[in-house]
């Protein structure tokens, strides 16, 4: 994977992290605040229209986040930024969307060079781990996460989708019902993660689950993708074109703020904006 070119706008991240010599010169520090006690540090990774969306939801096989990034500098990035995560956080929705080129989907939790001997090496941590929530419980079988042997894969979801999962036909993963009802409560999943031992948790799923999780205040930071192409509504009577907070609404009063950590540009298509929830600027 080759690095791109990328120019450092604004970088105010912690250094932590001993980056390869190459990322370093072309992004500059790197590193994220330690986790709560009763959860992962939650980061999640959007690439999002000039007009604010995130998926051409209604054309199916080309509803994924690179049809909208249409970059290889996102791609080299989203590998930088899985390679410190303990795991990913997937929906279902996204799962079943994202069918790659022979509908198999994608294997999330492996990285490419340099990225996977640095995280082993360097960074000497246990491989990606990935977690897919799902209420039904409805997940293809055949994707190839399940036949990863490098991704240990769970699968959060209800009672319900647990008795429909535990016919055996996903090996290798585990199902996991974080607590009672119809659907898993981000509070709970966030928990469970820790719990597992998961201090960074990095959120790629779209916007149903992001969303509920931006809700209730977990999501600490955003690696956001703006991609300079405006792809407008979908057609009346097909699925909307999300953006990535689902229906949340907000008062002006309660509107969530975020300061920017750092702000990288692909010129002349694509800007890279990391952003921390912060107070609101004080008016004026
Ligand atoms: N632009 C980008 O960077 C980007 C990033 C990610 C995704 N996307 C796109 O977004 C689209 C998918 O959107 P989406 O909103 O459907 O994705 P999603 O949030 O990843 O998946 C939604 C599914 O997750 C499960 N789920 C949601 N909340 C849950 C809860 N509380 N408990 C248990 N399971 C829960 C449900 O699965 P079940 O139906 O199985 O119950 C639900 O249908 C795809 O086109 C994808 O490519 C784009």
């Amino acid at each position: 994977m080759q690095p791109p070119r990328l120019q450092v706008c604004w970088n105010d991240s912690e250094d932590e992290f001993p980056l390869p010599a190459v990322a370093r010169d072309i992004y500059g520090p790197f590193g994220f605040p330690p986790p709560p006690p009763d959860r992962p540090y939650i980061a999640a990774n959007f690439a999002q229209s000039l007009d604010g969306r995130v998926a051409f939801a209604d054309l199916p096989g080309q509803a994924g986040g690179d049809r909208i990034a249409q970059s290889e500098a996102d791609q080299w990035l989203a590998a930088m930024f899985r390679a410190h995560q303990d795991a990913l956080l997937l929906g279902a929705g996204t799962l079943r969307a994202e069918s790659g080129p022979d509908g198999r989907g994608y294997e999330y939790g492996q990285l490419p060079e340099p990225w996977r001997s640095y995280r082993r090496e360097v960074l000497k941590l246990a491989p990606l781990q990935v977690i897919i929530a799902t209420r039904t419980g409805v997940i293809p079988s055949d994707h190839r996460l399940f036949a990863s042997r490098e991704t240990k894969v769970w699968i959060a979801t209800s009672a319900s989708g647990a008795r429909r999962l535990r016919s055996g036909t996903h090996p290798g993963a585990e199902v996991f019902v974080p607590n009672s009802g119809d659907a898993v409560e981000p509070k709970a999943l966030a928990a469970w993660a820790r719990q597992l031992g998961v201090r960074r948790l990095l959120c790629e799923a779209g916007p149903e689950l992001y969303s509920q999780l931006f809700g209730a205040g977990l999501v600490d930071e955003e690696f956001r993708t703006i991609a300079m192409q405006v792809i407008g509504q979908a057609p009346s009577g097909a699925p909307a074109r999300p953006t990535a907070y689902g229906a949340l609404s907000f008062l002006p009063e309660t509107a969530p703020w975020h300061r920017i950590i750092s702000l990288h540009a692909a010129r002349p298509y694509h800007l890279f904006l990391r952003l921390r929830r912060a107070e609101r600027p004080r008016a004026g």
